[in-house]
C-alpha cells in the first residue's frame, strides 16, 4: 500500500458542485459496514470477508477516487466477479441500497445525501446489469466442455 499521499480528514473532493471530506466519506462506509454485519440478510454474503478494518479501508479508498480523490491505496478493484461470486441478485440490491440511503442520511447534509444516492443507485442499475452478462458467459462457459471455465 501506497500511504505517502494518505488524505487528511479535512481534504475534500467536489462531485457536481457537492463537496465531500475524506472524514465524511470514512463516516459513511464505517457506519454502513458495522451495520451490514449486524443485518441477518446481508451478513451472510458478507461471511467471506475476513478483515473488516482492511474492506472499510479499502471501500473507502474506493469511494474517495470515484469522487475524483488522488488514489493513495495500491487497490485493484474487480466488482463485477466479486458479486457474482457473492450471490448478487435484485433482492440483497434493493436491501443494500435502502440500508446504504439511511447511513447517508444520517451522516451527511440533504446535498451530499441526495447525490450519493443517487449514485449509488445508478451504480447498483450498472451492477446488476453487468452481473447477468458475466452470468450468461459464465453459464455458456459451463455448459461447454473442454472450454476455460471459472470453477
Ligand atoms: C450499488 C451497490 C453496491 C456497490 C457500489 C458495491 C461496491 C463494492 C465494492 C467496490 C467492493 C470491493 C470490490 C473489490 O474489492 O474488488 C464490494 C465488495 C463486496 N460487496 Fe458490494 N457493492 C454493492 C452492492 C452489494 C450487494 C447487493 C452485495 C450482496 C451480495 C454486495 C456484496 C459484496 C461483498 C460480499 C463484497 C466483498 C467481497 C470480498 O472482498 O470478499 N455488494 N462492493
Amino acid at each position: 500500500m501506497n500511504k505517502d499521499h494518505f488524505p487528511q480528514p479535512a481534504d475534500t473532493v467536489e462531485v457536481h458542485g457537492v463537496s465531500f471530506t475524506h472524514a465524511d466519506i470514512q463516516a459513511v462506509v464505517e457506519d454502513f459496514y458495522t451495520r451490514i454485519q449486524f443485518d441477518p440478510v446481508l451478513e451472510v454474503p458478507f461471511r467471506s470477508v475476513h478483515d473488516w478494518p482492511e474492506h472499510i479501508e479499502r471501500l473507502t479508498h474506493f469511494w474517495w477516487i470515484r469522487f475524483g480523490g488522488d488514489a493513495y491505496l495500491f487497490s485493484h478493484y474487480n466488482p463485477v466477479l466479486k458479486h457474482f461470486f457473492a450471490g448478487f441478485n435484485a433482492d440483497l440490491l434493493s436491501r443494500w441500497l435502502k440500508m446504504f440511503h439511511e447511513t447517508l442520511k444520517s451522516k451527511l447534509s440533504a446535498p451530499q445525501y441526495e447525490l450519493w444516492s443517487l449514485i449509488s443507485s445508478k451504480m447498483g442499475e450498472a451492477l446488476s446489469m453487468k452481473n447477468d452478462i458475466f452470468r450468461r458467459e459464465y453459464e455458456s462457459k459451463r455448459s461447454k466442455p473442454g472450454t476455460d471455465s471459472a470453477d
